[in-house]
């Protein structure tokens, strides 16, 4: 069932474009991104909304926050279930509530998703299974469509969680009357999205860079704004798999404190396509060569700018900014592939962890 590859892990990464093109199917049309299952639900109204989940659904969830607040003045704010579920949430009926489980079966999520219901909210749930628990007790399900996943750490789910999260993000922005030329072209890129996947997932050759690394005891991993959650993103998924030491910070919080850690024994990872802040993670950058780390860095093809600053360098296709979260997570999922495989450790199947955690 592996279709000839050695791991799920990398199967599924390699499914990447099927499983968006099914996640697309139906919510672009040609007048704009449409979610039918939100048709009951007032989206015009909405003026905060709450975002709930764990781990990877939790990034993704950050990501559609920079993305919401960006062209808009509605509030999004995320939590990790195991801490909502714990807080004093405020609910009105402006406020939504979406709760973000590939599985369906999170308990923290799941729990957090009563919660709010009990004090009156709405709740949108996105799932990839079909008939999971949380289906059922949400108000109304948005399916990422990425077909099975077996491998423990999430990948072609992460890219659907994305894609779900950017339509639903721009669904509510236009039944608010919102729409601007930046909002055109990332939908525009959205479905090219599944083309230009298959180009990056053809081409990219990660074999010698992941070797350089795969010995490394410690990394840190770097980005700002909508990229913030990808190296979150990056780092979870080489800590579960090869058991590295991997942290992620905002860029401009290493001088806060974690940059008294760097020294040449501990890498810097740095997401750092060519945005609105480009220059700001290019001094981060400067900053950490300076205390002799060495430097991997993912940007855009035509940005050269790094060339002579780090030591390795990834390129994926020039994308509109808001976008990068999406060209860049088939990089971030091969690397820790590669290193955990190179360490010899069974990515599909990481030590402590489970697919679906069903306990607190
Ligand atoms: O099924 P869920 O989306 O609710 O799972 C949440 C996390 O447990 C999950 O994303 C976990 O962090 C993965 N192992 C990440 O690869």
């Amino acid at each position: 069932e592996k279709s000839g590859y050695k791991h799920f892990m990398l199967k599924e990464i390699m499914e990447e474009p099927e499983a968006i093109e099914s996640a697309l199917v139906g919510r672009v049309t040609l007048e704009g991104p449409v979610l039918n299952e939100l048709k009951e639900f007032n989206v015009e109204r909405v003026e905060k909304i709450k975002l709930v989940a764990c781990g990877t659904s939790y990034h993704a969830g950050l990501v559609f926050k920079y993305f919401v607040e960006k062209h808009s003045n509605i509030d999004v704010e995320v939590d990790v279930a195991s801490e909502f579920r714990y807080r004093n949430i405020h609910v009105d009926d402006n406020t939504f509530v979406i709760a973000i489980s590939q599985s369906g079966e999170t308990a923290d999520t799941l729990e957090s998703v009563r919660l709010v219901k009990r004090k009156g909210a709405k709740v949108i749930s996105i799932s990839n299974v079909v008939g999971s628990t949380i289906t059922r007790e949400s108000d109304v399900t948005v399916f990422m469509n990425a077909g099975p996943e077996i491998g423990v750490a999430a990948t072609k789910t992460y890219v659907n969680q994305l894609i779900v999260l950017y339509i639903l993000g721009m669904h509510l922005l236009r039944m608010k009357g919102i729409w601007n030329e930046e909002l055109q072209r990332d939908f525009e890129f959205l479905k090219q999205a599944p083309e230009i996947f298959r180009k990056i997932l053809n081409n990219i050759d990660l074999e010698e860079i992941s070797s350089y690394y795969k010995n490394y005891h410690h990394f840190m991993y770097i980005g700002r704004g909508i990229n913030y959650p990808t190296a979150l993103e990056g780092a979870l998924k080489l800590k579960e798999i090869s058991y590295i030491n991997a942290t992620a910070y905002p860029a401009g919080e290493l001088k806060h404190g974690p940059i008294a850690l760097l020294d040449p024994t501990f890498p810097v990872f740095a997401i750092a396509p060519k945005d609105n802040l480009f220059e700001k993670t290019k001094s981060n950058i400067e900053e950490s060569k300076a205390r002799n780390s060495r430097i991997i860095a993912i940007t855009n093809e035509s940005n050269k700018e790094l060339e002579k600053i780090v030591d390795d360098i990834i390129y994926v296709p020039d994308s509109p900014d808001d976008m990068y979260p999406l060209t860049i997570s088939p990089v971030i999922q091969l690397f820790a592939y590669l290193i955990a495989d190179m360490r010899g450790y069974d990515p599909d199947k990481p030590r402590n962890l489970a697919k679906s955690v069903t306990v607190e």
